[in-house]
């Protein structure tokens, strides 16, 4: 976390991007905005300067390129052409140079790749963005991976280290991803790492059922929710966290969770019953040898 207060970042995936959140957000002292070229139907960048011109430049604005529109609908690719042009276009969409753009879940167009062929293009698409950084079209820029374990599939050491590395976060998010996830971060050494979407997009009623209440350090007054949201900034270890709402009382309600101190031996002690009952459903369903014989043989080929 490198010392500074954890950030809250408003995602647009799912917002109408109506003008009053944003001054809502500002009201409240959040200054992040995460948005990305596929989002409002490919409208995000021009709804954003329609709406918000005059309050863009008091956010600190990331966005994301790799998704394409398409006859279909939607196409990922990480031709690096195609990525510089989303670049220059998102800047002039924008009506000015984004601060962070991110590579958009590359892991969608490295799927069925050789492990060779995977990081060559990786590395270039990692190369366009550091281009981009350079020739002042951004200021920093990252990778945003919703599925780091297929991401992981590829060796990434070596290829250009991203200012941030952007993973789902959060209680909803399996002990496998989160463990690729660390192993991703230190190999590829990224400045920062954010979370995101630390509510799975929704699931409300899981709150019902479980209260993360106990991996907040007392005193408090959080509602689950909250205390969902606070303890996401620790699985994995996050400098902030982009979470989207329309409604602007629960914004309030994330901001004053960020106040917040997390139990990080509660934390610890939950991801080691993870691990602990991981490793006792493996052993409890494994087989032997002979019925193992050729059990990797569909599995993906950066094996
Ligand atoms: N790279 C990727 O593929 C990717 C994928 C997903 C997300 N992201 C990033 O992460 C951001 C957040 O993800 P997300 O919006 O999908 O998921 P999320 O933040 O986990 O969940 C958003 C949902 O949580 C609800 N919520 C928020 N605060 C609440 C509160 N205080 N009380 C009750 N409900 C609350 C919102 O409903 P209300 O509107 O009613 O508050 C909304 O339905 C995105 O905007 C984007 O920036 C990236």
């Amino acid at each position: 976390m490198h010392g500074a207060d954890p950030r809250l970042v408003l995602g647009l995936h799912r917002s109408r991007h109506r003008r009053d959140l944003l001054t809502a957000a500002l009201d409240l002292g959040v200054t992040a905005l995460d948005t990305a070229a596929p989002y409002l139907g490919f409208r995000s960048h021009l709804a954003l300067a329609e709406t918000a011109a005059d309050l863009l430049p008091k956010f600190t604005l990331s966005t994301k390129v790799g998704f394409f529109p398409s006859a279909g609908g939607t196409e990922h690719s990480l031709d690096p052409v195609r990525l510089r042009l989303a670049v220059e276009r998102a800047a002039r969409e924008l009506g000015g140079e984004p601060d962070t753009v991110l590579l958009h879940n590359p892991e969608r167009s490295l799927a069925g790749l050789s492990p060779a062929h995977g990081r060559a293009l990786l590395g270039k698409a990692c190369t366009v963005l550091a281009d981009a950084a350079r020739d002042g079209l951004c200021r920093t820029w990252g990778v945003a991976s919703w599925d780091t374990q297929s991401l992981g599939m590829v060796r990434v050491e070596g290829l250009p280290s991203p200012d941030v590395l952007m993973v789902r976060a959060g209680l909803l998010v399996g002990v496998d991803l989160l463990d690729a996830t660390n192993v991703l971060r230190t190999a590829w050494q990224a400045d920062e790492t954010w979370g995101m979407s630390p509510f799975g997009g929704g699931h409300r009623k899981v709150w019902e059922d479980f209260d993360p209440r106990p991996f907040l350090r007392p005193p408090h007054d959080l509602s689950r929710v909250q205390a969902a949201f606070r303890t996401a900034f620790h699985l994995p270890v996050a400098a902030a966290m982009a979470v989207g709402t329309d409604d602007p009382g629960h914004l309030v309600q994330l901001v004053q969770a960020m106040a917040a101190e997390v139990d990080i031996a509660a934390v610890s002690q939950y991801l080691r019953a993870l691990h602990g009952l991981r490793q006792g459903s493996s052993s409890a369903t494994r087989r032997p040898a002979s019925f193992r014989a050729g059990a990797s043989s569909g599995s993906s080929s950066y094996a």
